[in-house]
């Protein structure tokens, strides 16, 4: 194939209505259901997406091809006018399912009947994610701490409803009337409501202000990355092609965790040492943000995102792996039989009052296999973080607590464990819960330095600017237009 026609083949409809890479004009019927969830999504977007933001001009990137280099193009767009559409990487005719008891079979190209109610509560569930996270975030934009940060939250928050579509185009495209009807459900819940909640915990969690949004983008946004990546190594080649797409995007939300958590620890050091403070009260005085405030935000968001890996033991996981439906993380590059037959993987539970270490068949044990890869990852991006205080010679490090710690789901819910994993009884833990999660006080004293900074190249008192702007731009650029 000419390299001409290849950009061709894989770039991105925008003539259209609806933006797509899936010749959706070739299936009238499915376009014009999608055509009818399509002012349902807007209104959504209108009621719950960001506030106050229907005139405002924002330097986004918007995907043009599904290419992995250059897929993206950058330009002011007025946030209503967003082109949120259907993407897929290209389909690729000779994937073969890569591990469960169908490995070595041709990817399936419609969903098996013996799969798919399991496919669809898979994609409900994360489809689910996408529109709470954007409810979840929807009056940040209001205490912003700069033009810079302002456009990365709407950045994630237009990709967040862009998941919402490639999950609902599945729940359209392959799931009839039934997949109709969870499009439908998907604009309906709302995240924290108590009738019609969405469906998992983290999701139903507040994020009122900047620094719960860094935490929630560094960890839990990275969940979702490491589950997108098990449901792209899915012999359902749709959702796998779905999948890989996302995760590109998936790339910068968690960027914008990691650099602005970096950022504030930064800005927290150098007030530390310039001013000569380091007790937490003195630190507040400087009107930046303590880092035992900052761990307690850390030990929650770590916990709660934790739960989101589901039980650590699961029969489901099992089926889920044995059936080709979702594999591991990078399931293609490992090199064991992809059957998990007789291997056998550890994991923590509790035992007569104590952690023990648990072998169990390794079938079983793929959330908490899933969850240790991903906390690998965090810790890597934790050991990076704690470069800052240790430049500044500031004793203080970030620290994981064990990943038993507050915990609502699996192996450890019911019981007391404190951060360095000692099981504690309910006592000692109602004693000490104020210092190891974020207290009310410490969410009206986060809160009560949120400002709104928004003359170009400024920012709030308890942030440091980024190491660098937009798309090469510089960081004083204006990235939020209010004309
Ligand atoms: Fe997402
Ligand atoms: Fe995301």
């Amino acid at each position: 194939m000419s390299e001409a026609m290849e950009l061709k083949q894989h770039a991105i409809d925008y003539a259209q209505q609806i933006p797509n890479n899936v010749n959706l004009s070739n299936d009238r019927v499915l376009q014009r259901a999608l055509e009818q969830w399509q002012p349902r999504f807007l209104n959504w977007w209108h009621l719950t997406g960001p506030a106050d933001t229907a005139t405002l001009q924002v330097y986004l990137r918007t995907a043009i091809s599904v290419d992995r280099d250059g897929w993206a193009n950058f330009g002011y767009v007025r946030m209503p006018e967003y082109r949120w559409g259907i993407f897929l990487t290209p389909h690729d005719e000779d994937r073969k399912i890569s591990f469960g008891e169908h490995r070595g079979e041709n990817a399936w190209q419609e969903v098996p009947g013996e799969y798919r109610s399991t496919l669809r509560r898979i994609i409900v569930t994360q489809g689910d994610t996408e529109p709470a996270s954007v409810e979840q975030q929807k009056l940040l934009g209001k205490t912003c701490p700069s033009l810079y940060d302002l456009r990365n939250l709407f950045q994630v928050n237009v990709e967040e409803g862009r998941h919402l579509w490639a999950m609902v185009y599945l729940l359209h495209r392959y799931f009839g009337r039934d997949g109709r009807e969870e499009g439908e459900a998907l604009l309906q819940r709302r995240s924290g409501d108590e009738n019609n909640p969405r469906i998992l915990t983290a999701f139903n969690e507040k994020t009122s202000n900047w620094l719960a949004f860094f935490m929630f983008t560094f960890f839990t946004d990275r969940d979702g990355k490491f589950q997108l990546a098990a449901l792209a190594e899915s012999g359902f080649d749709p959702l796998s092609r779905t999948c890989r797409f996302m995760l590109t995007e998936e790339a910068h939300h968690m960027f914008v965790g990691e650099s602005g958590v970096a950022r504030i620890l930064q800005r927290t050091c150098e007030v530390m040492r310039d001013r000569g403070v380091s007790d937490a009260g003195q630190v507040r005085a400087q009107g930046v943000i303590d880092l035992e405030t900052l761990q307690r935000y850390v030990n929650f968001h770590y916990s709660v995102t934790l739960d989101l890996f589901g039980a650590e033991v699961s029969s489901n996981a099992a089926s889920f792996f044995a059936s080709g439906v979702k594999g591991r993380y990078k399931e293609t590059n490992l090199s064991d039989d992809h059957l998990l037959g007789s291997d056998r993987y550890a994991v923590q539970e509790v035992e007569d009052g104590r952690i023990v270490e648990k072998s169990v068949p390794a079938l079983t044990a793929l959330n908490a296999r899933l969850r240790d890869d991903y906390t690998r990852e965090i810790q890597a991006a934790v050991d990076r973080w704690n470069r800052i205080p240790e430049k500044f010679r500031i004793p203080f490090r970030v620290k994981l607590p064990h990943s038993g710690f507050h915990r609502k789901i699996g192996a450890f819910a019911g019981h007391h464990i404190s951060p360095d994993g000692q099981l504690v009884s309910s006592r000692t833990w109602e004693a000490e819960a104020a210092r190891w999660l974020p207290s009310d006080s410490d969410h009206e004293f986060v809160d009560s330095l949120m400002g709104r900074v928004v003359d170009p190249g400024m920012f709030a008192n308890w942030i440091g600017p980024p190491a660098r702007g937009i798309n090469g731009l510089p960081v004083e650029f204006e990235y939020v237009r209010f004309d």
